[in-house]
């Protein structure tokens, strides 16, 4: 696939909503009080709709919403939680794990994946089964995994329902996806670097979305912070100098410290000699602001890719070190 077409899938994000919401609601994932909260289980590609979710949430999350990404919940969870078992091929080993142990936990469950395996047994099981779309690299389902796991988190009590807030970012999103300067300007700006991603508070999980789409599709080294801890020890890291860029995700919603730590970070980090990007999430709702700051993020890997003349789509690094396991 090339890179025009990985774009065009990209752009596809906010036409991607309402289809997301109608497979939730087809799957008719039953109402049920988790007091325990939610449980995101998946990796890659298919764990980040947990941490987008909680970040879109911020304080109006009334219960836990966690994202697993290991072989097992924590050895508390049980009945008490609601598991969202998330795998875009379905045929992922740890989040299949993870389906099981909730299981023998007596967890009430959710699939959420295009088939594989999952879908295999969740049907066999009677545990519901949110569609996603085939056909496209898991990553660029975001839209579908981070709308799946709100979705279960209003339906287990865990936060009220986004559906509106949702509904209304398709428009707004639209016009980002089309826009042209603001992510080639980046992609220039990171090309030959080493990015490093710092968010806080709700762009937080933003900065990971964005090392592992410079990771998956421009190929590159690139790493990832949060604010306030990094001002507690990368700090001292920036003295080193290097082919760094230090990337900051910023938000209207942020702490008032963090963006004041926003300030001062950037300027130690330019008086350290390395580059810096600012960049501000857009939009008049939570949800809006954080999806355009991922938007902004998948546009300018791809665009990185482009480029360094890399083809962003393959991540056969991936598949086969999963073959070799
Ligand atoms: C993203 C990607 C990976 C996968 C991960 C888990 O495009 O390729 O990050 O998401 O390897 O696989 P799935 O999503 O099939 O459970």
């Amino acid at each position: 696939m090339s890179v025009e077409e990985m774009l065009g899938i990209v752009r596809e994000l906010p036409h991607q909503l309402g289809d997301a919401l109608w497979r939730v609601e087809s799957a008719a994932v039953p109402r049920a009080d988790a007091p325990g909260g939610l449980a995101v289980c998946g990796v890659g590609g298919s764990a980040i709709g947990g941490d987008l979710a909680r970040a879109v949430l911020g304080d109006r999350a009334r219960r836990p919403l966690r994202t697993v990404r290991d072989y097992a919940l924590e050895p508390w969870a049980g009945a008490d939680t609601l598991v969202l078992c998330s795998s875009y091929s379905g045929n992922t080993e740890e989040t299949l794990a993870c389906y099981q142990a909730a299981g023998e936990a007596g967890a009430p469950r959710v699939a959420l994946t295009t088939g594989g395996e999952l879908a295999r047994r969740a049907r066999e099981e009677g545990v519901p089964v949110i569609g996603v779309p085939g056909g496209i690299p898991p990553r660029a389902a975001v839209a579908y995994m981070v709308i799946g796991a709100l979705e279960c988190a209003a339906s287990c009590g865990a936060a009220p329902s986004l559906r509106a807030e949702i509904e209304g970012a398709a428009g707004p999103l639209s016009g980002l996806a089309a826009g042209e300067e603001e992510p080639r300007r980046l992609a220039e700006a990171l090309r030959g670097r080493v990015p490093i991603v710092y968010g806080g508070g709700p762009t937080a999980p933003v900065a990971r979305r964005w090392k592992t789409q410079l990771n998956e599709n421009a190929k590159r080294h690139a790493f990832w912070s949060t604010l306030p801890e990094a001002n507690h020890n990368e700090l001292c890291a920036f003295a080193a100098g290097g082919d760094v860029t230090l990337v900051l995700l910023e938000d209207e919603g942020q702490h008032e410290r963090i963006r004041r730590r926003i300030e001062r970070t950037a300027e130690v980090a330019a008086e350290a000699g390395l580059a810096v990007e600012r960049v501000s999430s857009r939009g008049s709702t939570p949800f809006e602001r954080v999806m355009s700051l991922v938007l902004l993020g998948d546009l300018v890997s791809v665009l990185l890719a482009g480029l360094e003349g890399v083809d962003p789509t393959p991540v056969e690094a991936l598949e086969q070190f999963k073959r070799t396991l």
